[in-house]
This record gives C-alpha cells, sequence and structure tokens, in this order.
C-alpha cells in the first residue's frame, strides 16, 4: 500500500526519472549527481508547480511535501521562500539535489575546522547563488550550508532527499552555531 504518496501526477514527469536513478544503487554521490541531471531537466521544461505546493508563510520558509517513494528511499520537497527568508547552518542525513524553480536562491557552504587547540568552528567556503534552472547536489559528509532567498521576490526551489522526509520531519541531521558549541 502506498503510504506517503501524495497526488503526483503533475509531478510524476519528475518523480518516475528519479525512481529509476535512485534504483540503479550507485553510491550517494553518484545518485545526487544522476538525481541532479534529472531534476535539471524537468525544470528546463518550464512546468508551473501546482497551487498547493506555492504558499508561502510570512514567519518562516515553508516546506510542502510533494512525494515520498513507498521504501523510503527519496523524498521530493518543495521549499517556499519569502525574501529574506534562510535555513539555519545545517547539515544533511543523506544525498539532497535542489533545483530553483523561480526567484534567487543564495548558498553558503561551509567547512567544519577541528583543530585540537582551538574551538571548532565553521569556515566559509563556496558561496554560490542559484538561479532558474540551476540544480545542486551534496551528499555527506562535507555537506554543511546556509540557504536563503536573497532576492526581493517569492523563490521556490523543488528538493529531492534520499531519505523519507514523511517519516523525519526534514532532512537536516544537525544545526550549527559558529563557533560550535556543541559536540
Ligand atoms: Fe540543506
Amino acid at each position: 500500500m502506498s503510504t506517503h504518496t501524495f497526488e503526483v501526477t503533475e509531478l510524476t514527469p519528475l518523480i518516475a526519472p528519479v525512481r529509476a536513478a535512485v534504483r540503479r544503487g550507485l553510491s550517494p554521490a553518484d545518485t545526487a549527481d544522476v538525481v541532479a541531471a534529472r531534476l535539471s531537466g524537468y525544470l528546463t521544461e518550464g512546468r508551473p508547480l501546482p497551487e498547493r505546493y506555492r504558499r508561502a508563510s510570512p514567519d518562516h520558509y515553508v516546506q510542502h511535501l510533494i512525494h515520498v517513494e513507498d521504501d523510503g528511499s527519496f523524498s521530493v520537497v518543495a521549499l517556499v521562500w519569502l525574501p529574506g527568508q534562510c535555513t539555519p547552518i545545517h547539515d544533511h542525513r543523506a544525498w539532497c539535489v535542489a533545483g530553483v524553480a523561480e526567484g534567487q536562491e543564495h548558498e553558503q557552504r561551509y567547512e567544519l575546522r577541528t583543530d585540537p587547540l582551538a574551538t571548532p568552528h565553521l569556515v566559509p567556503t563556496a558561496e554560490v547563488t542559484n538561479h532558474p534552472g540551476d540544480v545542486s547536489a551534496l551528499a555527506p559528509p562535507g555537506d554543511i550550508h546556509r540557504v536563503a532567498n536573497s532576492s526581493d521576490a517569492l523563490t521556490i526551489s523543488l528538493h529531492i532527499y534520499g531519505a523519507d522526509i514523511a517519516a523525519l520531519g526534514s532532512s537536516v541531521r544537525r544545526v550549527y552555531d559558529n563557533p560550535v558549541t556543541r559536540a
């Protein structure tokens, strides 16, 4: 029985190729790269996202759960951001792929430095601004980042995670302070 599959008619052209990619059984990093290519292809088609996945909140960015695969092997969500809304600095439980459907998403990546003579701290590394059609892929470890809507307009991005988001609530493994104050 399908326990977490929502109305997916409009998103089937994305979900079916992602399912095929995940079932290849590649490494997490390679799976993320192949899924990123599928998401890129889907975004290039310019299909409008159903209105129910476009709702924003004035309080924080919103995650709309679109699909969870029956075996929990991947999930698809839409993240909707008003200007200035952002995530905390975090990493992930599994590989993840993100693509901008509209607006502009800014990603700051970090590296965790654990020099025994100093307090563990995060060092900013790559920084990228993603526009509609841009896709990025991450796989733990080394996947610490912070994402924000850096534009003055509504931003919507599609994210695909190698995990059951209905069960977990989100893909976040850990939220970081900087300097890092928790083990
Ligand atoms: Fe993330």
